[in-house]
């Protein structure tokens, strides 16, 4: 696992907060309580970004910039979105979510990869199937993680997993833990691969 420096950019609101970036950005996105900010803390080996025990708590766009020793440019940086649909399900995920979102997934060029999370303990939720269909509709490439498999046995597991391969359309569904660290060396190698792979296209 690598071993960045990381440092956090800003919190944003709106579109025009977004920080200038020319480097590989890597989004995290799920229901809101499902997992995402505990699973950039165990990547980052740090706690970067606020857990909170109240779910729907962030609701701004949390940047980190991950340096690699000194290096003044960063390699790459990872975002923490805002949960969607912890309360109640609605149609369109966009109704849910501040409105500089969309926008943000529509328009940020740097966005390499989104991670989506859902959680293992509950079935696919409508939510998680509108992000990913939303995703591939703007043509963003996704990672899937089903978050949270320290509180499953192995059979309730692979029972999940194939829920969530079923539901979200793809085969490929990392399975995690922020809690036993579970999954989180193949998640990196996921994360750097599309990293490296936005690099070598967009390299000077
Ligand atoms: P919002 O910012 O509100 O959208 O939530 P979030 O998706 O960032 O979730 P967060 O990381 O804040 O975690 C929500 C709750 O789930 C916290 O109580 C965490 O301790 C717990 N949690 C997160 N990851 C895991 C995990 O892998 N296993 C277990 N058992 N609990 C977890
Ligand atoms: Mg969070």
């Amino acid at each position: 696992m690598p071993r960045y420096q990381t440092q956090f950019l800003l919190s944003a609101l709106s579109a025009a907060q977004f920080p200038q970036s020319a480097v590989p950005e890597v989004a995290f996105l799920g229901r809101s309580n499902v997992g995402k900010s505990s699973l950039i803390n165990v990547l980052l080996g740090e706690p970067a970004a606020r857990v909170s025990s109240t779910p729907g708590r962030t609701r701004a766009i949390n940047f980190f910039a991950l340096h690699v020793g000194a290096a003044a440019k960063p390699e790459m940086i990872l975002a923490d979105l805002p949960g969607y649909g912890y309360a109640k399900i609605s149609r369109s995920i966009s109704a849910e979510w501040p409105a500089f979102i969309d926008p943000y997934l529509a328009s940020r060029e740097t966005l390499a990869a989104c991670v989506c999370l859902a959680d293992m303990n509950v079935p696919p939720q409508p939510g998680d199937i509108l992000l990913a269909e939303y995703l591939d509709s703007i043509g963003r490439p996704r990672i899937v993680v089903g978050t949270k498999a320290d509180k499953l046995s192995g059979n309730q597991r692979t029972v999940a997993v194939n829920k969530l391969r079923k539901a979200l359309g793809t085969e490929d569904v990392l399975v995690c833990s922020a809690k036993d660290g579970r999954g989180i060396g193949n998640l990196w190698l996921a994360i750097q691969n599309i990293a490296q792979a936005v690099r070598g296209t967009t390299a000077e």
